[in-house]
Formats: C-alpha cells, sequence, structure tokens
C-alpha cells in the first residue's frame, strides 16, 4: 500500500462507522481522527457559553480530551454548530493535513468522502435504521450510567438526522462512488467484514 492512503467513511449517528473506523485503522496500521470530535468539542464550549466560530476558529488539542463530549446534550449541541458554514470553514484545513498524513489515515464523520476528501482512495457509507441506531445508542448511554429511555434517544436520532442530512452546507449524504453498508441487520464484524473486502478490492 502506498503511503498516502485515505479512507473516508460517512453516516448518519450511531451506525457503527466509529467501531469500524478504529478496527480498519487498527488493521492497516493507519491513524484514524473520529471528525465528530471536533464538532462534539465544538459545541461542549459553546454549551459553556463560548461563540461558536470563535470556539472552532480557536479549537485546542485539550478541548478534544473533556470527558463529557460523548453526552447526548453534546451530541445536539454539534449537530447545531455544525451548521454553520464558518465553523466548518474553520475545521476543513485540520482535517485534510490529517487525510493526507504519511502512513494512510482513516477519517469518520458525515462529509469526508463529499467535501473534506473527495479524493479519498476508499469512501464508505455506513448506516441503519433509525431505530436500530437508536437502540445501539440506548445501550451504550445506559452502560455509562446516563438516565434516559428509548423514546428520547429515537427522538434524538431523529432530530440529529434531519439537521445533519437537510443542513445547506456539507449535508450527510453518501458521495456518488460510496460503498454503502447497511448495518441494520450485521453485527460488527460481518460490517467490518464488508468493509475490508472493499477495502482490498481497492488498495
Ligand atoms: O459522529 P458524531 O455523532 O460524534 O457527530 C456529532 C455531530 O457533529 C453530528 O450530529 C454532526 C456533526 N458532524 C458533522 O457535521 N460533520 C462531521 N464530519 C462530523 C460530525
Amino acid at each position: 500500500m502506498t503511503d498516502i492512503f485515505t479512507i473516508a467513511i460517512d453516516g448518519p449517528a450511531a451506525a457503527g462507522k466509529g467501531t469500524i473506523s478504529k478496527a480498519i485503522a487498527a488493521r492497516f496500521g493507519f491513524a484514524h481522527l473520529d471528525t465528530g470530535l471536533l464538532y462534539r468539542a465544538v459545541g461542549a464550549r459553546v454549551l459553556a457559553g463560548a461563540d461558536p466560530i470563535e470556539a472552532a476558529k480557536s479549537l485546542q488539542a485539550q478541548d478534544m480530551e473533556r470527558d463529557d463530549l460523548r453526552s447526548a446534550e453534546v451530541a445536539q449541541a454539534a449537530s447545531k454548530v455544525a451548521v454553520i458554514a464558518e465553523v466548518r470553514a474553520a475545521l476543513v484545513d485540520f482535517q485534510r493535513a490529517f487525510a493526507r498524513r504519511a502512513g494512510g489515515a482513516v477519517l469518520d464523520g458525515r462529509d469526508i468522502g463529499t467535501v473534506i476528501c473527495p479524493n479519498a482512495e476508499v469512501k464508505l457509507y455506513v448506516t441503519a435504521s433509525a431505530e436500530v441506531r437508536a437502540g445501539r445508542r440506548f445501550k451504550e448511554l445506559t452502560g455509562k450510567g446516563e438516565a434516559t429511555s428509548l423514546e428520547t434517544v429515537l427522538a434524538d436520532v431523529k432530530a440529529r438526522d434531519a439537521r445533519d442530512m437537510n443542513r445547506a452546507e456539507a449535508p450527510l449524504k453518501p458521495a456518488a462512488d460510496a460503498v454503502v453498508i447497511d448495518t441494520s441487520e450485521l453485527s460488527i464484524e460481518q460490517a467490518l467484514q464488508i468493509a475490508l473486502t472493499e477495502i482490498s478490492a481497492l488498495k
């Protein structure tokens, strides 16, 4: 495999793209960037009173290390700041530089194959029904001790899907040349096998 190789993985919340991305990165020895964390870090700073555009422009590595970034509240805040064109613009260079670093990179998010890395060597779009995704996220949140209900999580997932898919700037959608993997009826291991087969065919 050549030194510079980008794998772009997009999809809605809780479709399994994070787990698949990490496993692919580990398998090939590539670096991994969860780009949702950038938006979550901006969202968390906004919840603490910051201006979204200023927060995006001055994002520091330590902002990504906060331990509250995985909460449902921060997820919604991330989805809201992600609508703002200037917020997205402030995060582009960092993501593109990461994608072209030596040794290969896996980036997962919403607009990696469409906007950030339109020339990525591999593009995957990992999805699943809203109900299946809500079920997975509910387990994850309650496993961490967050008090919530399945109905609340499903409503959150649907609200985030609608905002992420219908925004004017870099909306969530599969790139024209992305391979779509629907994980609704698959285990993570099965989905990973499909992803690895696709990558092997393209590398
Ligand atoms: O992947 P995630 O659930 O951590 O993402 C949180 C929010 O950040 C998501 O609802 C929309 C936004 N996001 C985005 O707009 N573009 C990305 N590349 C990644 C995330």
